[in-house]
């Protein structure tokens, strides 16, 4: 392909034009770019394009769109209005069906390409990946869910938590009275236990809704976790689990709030619990983390100190996978659906980040990425 270099527009402008071309532009940007002449033969894809159909520029130039993107209808038939008498532009946003396997959700605009005369000579495909939006846009619905919650949550506890007060030390008056009769003794446990329960659902809701007020220090997270196993000891040894500490001694400590990190991975912990039965074995490995590259100003130069939970049990339905971070959200008989929700909104106020990957019947993986403290 002709490769012009750019033309200088400013005065100090000339060192970039002389070493920047046009195709060096288009290779850098993030969008995938695609350029088709009027018989739909591929004639220029920048990276962004190979990466995302999957296959090298040189399996794609000179061959026919319309054999492969066969599966993108869509797609060619936006090519077709850019070369067909309206000459349009259009816009759209669909799944991406790649050549080989798998769809990445994108949007699209697929204009006419001109040459100098202003005859169109082509057709201009832009796609932008939009996976990252995507989660991006599903984590802004929860926070708004989380914040109306809060509200909620903050006028609930404050008239339940005084009445559920006089409720359990009225029952725990009974059952000092009533140590002779069983069914009472029993009844009046049950009421006892009921009203811790609620209290901890409404201690849950308030830790959602709670603005971010850590208590930041360095920790330890061996020690955290140590300290996570040892409460739910019993709990595994009632299910039948085996647990298996794989911890890197060489990590930094990590900036954290003790109690409330303690309280996520006991949450995990729990539900690695649950979903395993006898000769499972629960899996807590810490480690640097590698995958986890932040984009963001706040935390870019910030290393991870990962702590990975990972169970052998029943495994997360992919249906369900997006959903088990919202509050509510359960599958359980006797689950408020919080605790994953406390989890998460609980990391990212620590500037960390929580995900999961799962397979039915196989088990699930619960990875938290927390910021380890800088030297
Ligand atoms: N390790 C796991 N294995 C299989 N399913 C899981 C696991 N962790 C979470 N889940 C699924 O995600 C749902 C939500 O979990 P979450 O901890 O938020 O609530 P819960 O465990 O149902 O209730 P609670 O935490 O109040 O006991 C669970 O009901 C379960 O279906
Ligand atoms: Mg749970």
């Amino acid at each position: 392909m002709h490769n012009p270099r750019l033309m200088p527009t400013a005065p100090h402008s000339g060192t970039l034009a002389a070493e920047v071309s046009w195709q060096d532009v288009l290779t850098s940007l993030e969008d995938a770019v695609l350029v088709v002449d009027r018989v739909r033969a591929l004639s220029f894809v920048n990276q962004a394009a190979e990466t995302l159909t999957g296959r090298s520029a040189r399996s794609l130039l000179a061959r026919d769109a319309r054999d492969l993107f066969r599966a993108n209808g869509w797609l060619l038939d936006m090519v077709d209005n850019s070369l067909g008498p309206d000459e349009s532009t259009s816009r759209a946003e669909n799944d991406f069906v790649k050549p080989r396997r798998g769809t990445v959700p994108v949007s699209a605009l697929v204009s006419p390409l001109r040459d100098r005369r202003g005859q169109v000579a082509g057709s201009v495909l832009l796609l932008r990946d939009r996976t990252l939006r995507q989660a991006m846009e599903e984590d802004l619905r929860r926070s708004d869910r989380l914040a109306l919650l809060g509200k909620v949550a903050a006028a609930l506890a404050h008239e339940i938590k005084n009445p559920l007060g006089g409720i359990k030390g009225a029952a725990q008056l009974i059952r000092a009275e009533v140590t002779h009769d069983v069914s009472l003794v029993e009844n009046t446990d049950i009421m006892i236990r009921e009203v811790d329960r609620v209290n901890q659902l409404l201690d849950q809701l308030l830790d959602l809704a709670r603005p971010a007020g850590l208590h930041l220090e360095p920790l330890n997270v061996h020690e955290l976790l140590e300290h996570v196993l040892r409460l739910e000891a019993p709990a595994a040894d009632a299910a039948g689990v085996r647990i298996q500490r794989s911890f890197d001694p060489s990590l930094p400590p990590v900036t954290g709030d003790r109690g409330r990190l303690i309280q996520v991975f006991l949450n995990l912990v729990k539900n690695a619990l649950q979903a395993m039965g006898p000769g499972d074995c629960l899996t807590v490995a810490s480690h640097m983390d590698t995958d986890f590259l932040p984009r963001t100003g706040q935390t870019a130069g910030t290393k991870f100190v990962r702590v990975d939970v990972c169970d052998e049990g029943t495994g997360i339905d992919e249906a369900d996978l997006p959903h088990i971070f919202s509050p509510f959200f359960t599958r359980k008989r006797r689950g408020t659906g919080l605790g994953l929700a406390v989890c998460d909104t609980t990391v990212k106020e620590h500037g960390g980040r929580l995900s999961v990957e799962s397979r039915v019947g196989e088990g699930s993986v619960f990875k938290v990425s927390l910021p380890a403290q800088q030297d």
